[in-house]
């Protein structure tokens, strides 16, 4: 059963732990007059996190599925939601749409954002930021509301455990762990470390974001362009 927690005014996160993995699986769904879902979540938890959309709005209604690149936990259930809401495009780079998208995942052609492009849903306005291999794969975005300064970082921040929805307290011990813990596992170089790595951390730290809206662990709340530095700092000494 998913957690549902508003980390920011029509903002909310929905949250499934999956003990297999020691693993949250967040979703946010952002109620605007144009309803945008980031992240599907993985196709087996499909039926949980609809019928915790179904608690907020219509499912049918939902215009915008945005994902930050192609692997399950980001856009698996992608046709499902497609096909229960008619009017559903896919949101994501003009990589991801070129590349992959359009050809094996969405049921209509995607929206391919461009760097820099805003998309505005009613009284949000959400600006697309690439990021090639951050936090991995070439396609890569993520985007950014202007409104509430949320910033939709997909498996950056990313902390193991079944963690509070929200946090304003420092998260970066928690990520760090979970980046040196995976470096030990079988799912080893989760995330590139490339020579762009740092300069796209920092842009993204630029933005001063007020909420890390986190795929895995808790959201944090504070001063994001700090906790964005940390995590760059991180990054370079575990990942570098
Ligand atoms: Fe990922
Ligand atoms: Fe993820």
């Amino acid at each position: 059963m998913a957690t549902i927690t508003e980390i920011a005014p029509d903002v909310f996160r929905i949250s499934t732990f999956v003990t297999a993995f020691n693993l949250q699986f967040n979703q946010f769904l952002v109620r605007d007059e144009e309803p945008l879902l980031f992240h599907t979540g993985l196709k087996a938890l499909f039926p949980a996190v609809r019928e915790a959309v179904a608690t907020l709005i219509d499912p049918s209604l939902i215009r915008w599925i945005g994902f930050s690149h192609l692997e399950a936990d980001e856009c698996g259930s992608l046709r499902e939601w497609q096909t229960i809401a008619p009017h559903a495009t896919a949101l994501c780079s003009l990589v991801g749409k070129l590349v992959s998208i359009d050809d094996c995942m969405a049921v209509r052609p995607a929206k391919g954002m461009l760097d820099g492009e805003v998309l505005t849903t009613g009284q949000f306005r959400f600006l697309f930021l690439s990021t090639p291999h951050v936090p991995h794969c070439w396609e890569a975005g993520m985007l950014f509301e202007e409104a509430q300064r949320v910033l939709f970082c997909s498996d950056l921040f990313h902390q193991n455990g079944d963690v509070e929805p929200m946090t304003d307290s420092d998260v970066i011990g928690r990520c760090r762990d979970a980046l040196a813990e995976g470096q030990r596992g079988p799912l080893a170089n989760y995330m590139p470390y490339s020579n762009q790595t740092d300069g796209i951390l920092h842009r993204l730290a630029a933005l001063q974001p007020k909420t890390l809206a986190a795929m895995h662990g808790a959201a944090y709340t504070g001063d994001g362009r700090k906790a964005m530095q940390e995590l760059a700092l991180a990054f370079k000494e575990i990942l570098g």
